[in-house]
């Protein structure tokens, strides 16, 4: 197989692309034939050494997501058949052709998704859906607030919550992503006028924080009575001051979450639940996933630094090739 492999820690000079063995599925796992894979912010995270994959998963190759065609099953995965399409979540492994993945942790992909379309879905969607759904409790009619809401969970997040029923916020700092975050179904404006408008609006039931520190006295200004903040991203930074008084005042509560390190039944809960509640969005095109930009897997470099960089509309790719 071709995979994208991180030599060390550090930025672009410890990644290489090269040719390795094939992996092979033994109990419950699939083994994938792979033609895009996606990026995320956790294999920037993982580049720079502050974000090993869990036990059990490749260590050297990152990628936390799969999507592709199952050509070989271990011996006791029985959910799917040699040459179906699945898409799901992994420890590691993801950046390359072939990807080991246990079979709780992919569901089918929809026949109206192309493949790119497909690589863009699975870790930004179950994890917006899980912290919406399952962690907040986004009930319809209440209002969503989505920080730094033109990437990949973003773009996931809003049309979540539209499609949940909510009335839905977005954050963004580049100006020119408006009109395109603008048209997933959410009200656009700058971080700066969240607490103003959130209040005009009766304040945010829940805020999926994908930014970090920086944004946490806003999103509590931000806050109804009994709001629900869910702290999925740190990128901006990972130290808050927070009022006490304001969690109290509003009866507030503030999630964090984490996918990766889950045991298996606790991610498989939260990908059978986005099968469920999500794919059939995608499968009527009511839901659809952003592609930013794909690149060459051997260029895995640029994508990077394409990840690395703001303005996004979605997802990063590398394409491996037919
Ligand atoms: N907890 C989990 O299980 C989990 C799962 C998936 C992702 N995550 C994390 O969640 C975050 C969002 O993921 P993603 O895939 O959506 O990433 P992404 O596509 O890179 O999007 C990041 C978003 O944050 C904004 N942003 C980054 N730094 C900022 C700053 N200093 N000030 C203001 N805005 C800033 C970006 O705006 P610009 O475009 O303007 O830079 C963009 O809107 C990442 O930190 C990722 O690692 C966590």
């Amino acid at each position: 197989m071709r995979a994208v492999v991180f030599t060390g820690a550090g930025a672009n000079e410890i990644v290489s692309f090269e040719e390795r063995a094939d992996p092979s599925p033994t109990g419950g796992e699939l083994l994938v034939q792979v033609r895009y894979a996606a990026l995320n912010g956790a294999d920037l995270a993982q580049r720079a050494g502050r974000y090993p994959a869990p036990a059990g998963s490749p260590q050297d190759i990152p990628g936390i997501e799969v999507a592709g065609v199952v050509i070989a099953r271990g011996e006791t995965a029985r959910g799917f058949e040699i040459g179906d399409r699945v898409f799901g979540i992994v420890g590691g492994g993801g950046l390359a052709d072939r990807v080991v993945v246990h079979e709780r942790h992919v569901v089918a992909v929809p026949a109206a998704l192309e493949d790119a379309g497909a690589a863009a879905v699975p870790e930004v969607f179950i994890t917006a859906h899980d912290a919406i759904a399952s962690l907040a409790g986004l009930r319809p009619g209440e209002l969503l607030v989505v920080t730094g809401a033109n990437g990949g969970v973003g773009t996931a997040a809003i049309q979540i919550g539209v499609v949940s029923g909510a009335r839905v916020l977005a954050t963004v700092r580049s100006v020119d992503v408006r009109r395109d975050v603008a048209a997933l179904g959410a009200e656009v404006i700058g971080q700066s006028d969240l607490v103003e408008r959130a209040q005009q609006l009766g304040g945010a039931d829940v805020v999926i924080e994908l930014v970090g520190a920086p944004n946490l006295e806003s999103d509590f200004g931000a806050l109804a009575t009994k709001g629900r903040i869910v702290i999925v991203g740190t990128g901006a930074g990972v130290d808050a001051e927070i009022s006490l008084r304001t969690l109290m005042g509003k009866r507030a509560r503030m999630i964090g979450t984490g996918l990766r390190h889950r045991p298996l039944e606790e991610k498989a809960l939260a990908v059978q639940l986005f099968g469920r509640e999500v794919v059939p969005h995608l499968a009527t095109r009511r839901i659809v996933p952003l592609v930013d930009r794909v690149f060459p897997a051997e260029e895995a470099h640029a994508a990077f630094d394409r990840m690395e960089g703001p303005g996004k509309l979605g997802k990063v790719l590398l394409d491996f090739g037919e």
